[in-house]
């Protein structure tokens, strides 16, 4: 089966290869910390901003097409998250987000979606510009992503990435700043940097992965595992995006540290974006369902394949059958957006659009074979 996430047991030790995050951020990054959670590096670096005047009620621009969550750390700060529409290629509407920008505005942010550059970059950056507000670069998606010579993330004053959704780990984040003064200004909170020792949270990631290997091997027995534990559950309640917020409030583990101590990011960008063309390719054919980048741009390494259908659930049931796992579509988008006029692309996309997995676990084979069943009815 071809799951949605990488696996702790697949990522093997270092390999001669292997030079580590660390350094790998080093090479692009002015200055740089570790977190547990992307959100949690957003308020950090948020601090930063906050003007200290406290009769001053500031807002924080974001796009619409995000998930609810990325705007706690925001409300944590007393700041006013405000949503931005934005247009069905994932740039900003400009004209929306101008006239939702005023005096008050204390940063703009931009989303690398899926690993991919901004689309309307340059036309943000020179708005940002223009009112003098603070810029963001928000590149939870994909931190091997390099455009140019610039690591997404490191395009604004201060940006993040979450390492947690490119390896097996438990958690992990960086926040970037690159802006002198953010850099000057900044002071970690208690909960910036690694845990000196593995706790709770380490082993029980460990023993949930070797679970999930074992029913993997057993065709189906996943898929049942988890239908009778959520059917013992009495009733299944998801956290509020506050409760999410908070339970990932915590340094990066320990384990986190060391897996991506040990990586090769040439190799799992190089895996990364031959999955990414090997999906493309096969859904060339494949009728109402497109990827919403078709080119692969040199230095990317997607987080997924984003593909657009107007039949979303017929889509995952069709991908199901052919063995690829946990698919969905992307985001819970924040009560404030979903639904609403003004904001009816963002919703559209998040019913429209399905993430397919391509991460350096999988192997292209595989990928291929699910293309001989799709064209098999
Ligand atoms: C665009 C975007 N920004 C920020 C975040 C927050 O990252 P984290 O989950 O590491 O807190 C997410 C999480 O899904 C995201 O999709």
């Amino acid at each position: 089966m071809i799951s949605e996430t990488p696996s702790l047991l697949a990522s093997s030790l270092p390999s001669r290869q292997s030079t580590g995050i660390e350094p790998f951020v080093d090479r692009y990054a002015r200055e740089f910390s570790f977190y547990g959670s992307g959100k949690l590096a957003l308020r950090d670096g948020l601090a930063v901003l906050v003007d200290a005047d406290p009769d001053r009620e500031q807002n924080v621009l974001v796009p619409a097409y995000l998930p609810d969550a990325v705007v706690e750390p925001i409300r944590e700060l007393e700041l006013e998250p405000r949503y931005y529409a934005v247009e069905r290629t994932l740039a900003p509407d400009f004209v929306d987000l101008e006239q939702r920008l005023d005096d008050d505005t204390l940063a703009v942010m931009s989303v690398n979606y899926f690993g991919f550059p901004q689309p309307g970059l340059d036309e943000l950056m020179a708005i940002v510009d223009d009112y003098g507000c603070y810029h963001i670069d928000d590149n939870a998606h994909a931190p091997l992503s390099v455009d140019r010579d610039t690591l997404l993330g490191t395009h604004g004053d201060l940006g993040i990435t979450s390492l947690w959704k490119l390896l097996p780990v438990p958690n992990g984040a960086v926040l970037y700043r690159t802006d002198d003064a953010v850099i000057d200004r900044y002071e970690p909170s208690p909960l910036a940097g690694v845990h000196d020792a593995f706790d709770g949270r380490d082993y029980q990631y460990v023993l949930k992965s070797v679970v999930r290997e074992a029913l993997d091997v057993v065709p189906g027995a996943r898929h049942s595992f988890e239908r009778l534990l959520a059917g013992r559950r009495r009733s299944p309640t998801v956290p509020t995006p506050r409760q999410r917020y908070e339970a990932w409030k915590t340094p990066m583990s320990k384990l986190s540290a060391f897996v991506a101590g040990g990586i090769d990011p040439v190799a799992i960008r190089r895996t990364r974006r031959a999955n990414f063309r090997t999906w493309v390719q096969l859904l060339d054919s494949h009728e109402g369902v497109d990827p919403v980048f078709t080119t692969l741009p040199e230095g990317i390494c997607p987080q997924v394949v984003p593909v657009r259908t107007d039949s979303p659930h017929e889509f995952i049931t069709e991908l199901e059958r052919c063995g690829v796992g946990d698919l969905h579509t992307w985001p819970r988008l924040s009560t404030a957006v979903r639904g609403k006029s003004e904001y009816e692309t963002a919703t559209r996309l998040s019913r429209e659009l399905v993430t397919l997995p391509v991460h350096q676990h999988i192997d292209t084979t595989a990928i291929e074979a699910v293309g001989e069943s799709l064209r098999r009815p």
